[in-house]
């Protein structure tokens, strides 16, 4: 059976609390850092210097989600801080295979992210170059969002491919996973889940187990 990660994400964390909202989520795999500019996507979160200081205090390693234009010029500093992945939007960098290289050399995971518009084709043949492909299940920006169950033909077709290149890159997917969808995500071929609101919405310890015990209902 697959391994299969939880990552809560701060993103629903209380942000003045940020040092005990990360001791709360320590029986996680990983925690999810969601940066935003207000130019790829329409909000604005944190960048550099505060991920620099969860990178200090947090039990658990890092999974940087960089919602940002311009990933070339900043994906490298988040590896360089120590983050144990980074992942940038097809989108956001001019030449995907060469920034995941670059993030790649620093010692940290590279990640590609498909927003739910983007066709998952022309980067099927690029997945080598990458240690996990996050495929979004709401438009980037905000938590508490639905989940988008049309994405799973994207995600199955990501999986066949993954099969059919013998890869061990991981499945990302991120945006209402809950212990409702969860088991639609990891049925498809995830194996990765970010979750939010679903976790900080309750106690996080029991959310975290909860959603581990949807999870493995449905592992490959
Ligand atoms: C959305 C972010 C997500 C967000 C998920 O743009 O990338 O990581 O925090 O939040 P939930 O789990 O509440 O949908
Ligand atoms: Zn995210």
């Amino acid at each position: 059976m697959t391994a299969q990660r939880i990552n809560p994400s701060i993103l629903s964390a209380d942000f003045v609390n940020l040092q005990a909202e990360l001791e709360r989520i320590a029986s996680a795999d990983l925690v999810h850092v969601d940066v935003m500019d207000n130019h790829f996507v329409p909000n604005l979160t944190m960048g550099p210097p505060i991920v620099e200081r969860i990178q200090a205090v947090s039990p658990i390693p890092l999974d940087v989600h960089l919602m940002i234009a311009d990933a070339d010029r900043w994906a490298p500093g988040y590896a360089e801080l120590g983050a144990f992945s980074v992942t940038f939007h097809a989108e956001a960098a001019a030449d995907p295979v060469a920034l995941a290289r670059r993030i790649r050399d620093i010692g940290a995971r590279a990640g590609l992210a498909l927003k739910p518009g983007t066709d998952p084709e022309p980067y099927l043949e690029l997945l080598p170059e990458f240690d996990q492909l996050l495929v979004m299940t709401v438009e980037p920006g905000f938590g508490g969002q639905s989940f988008m169950a049309d994405m799973m033909p994207k995600l199955r077709r990501v999986a066949e491919a993954k099969a059919r290149l013998g890869l061990d890159v991981w499945l990302q997917v991120d945006g209402g996973i809950t212990v409702d969808t969860i088991g639609i995500a990891a049925e498809a071929g995830a194996d990765t889940f970010v979750a939010g609101s679903a976790v900080y919405g309750g106690v996080p310890e029991e959310r975290i187990a909860q959603l581990r015990e949807a999870a493995a209902l449905h592992a490959h």
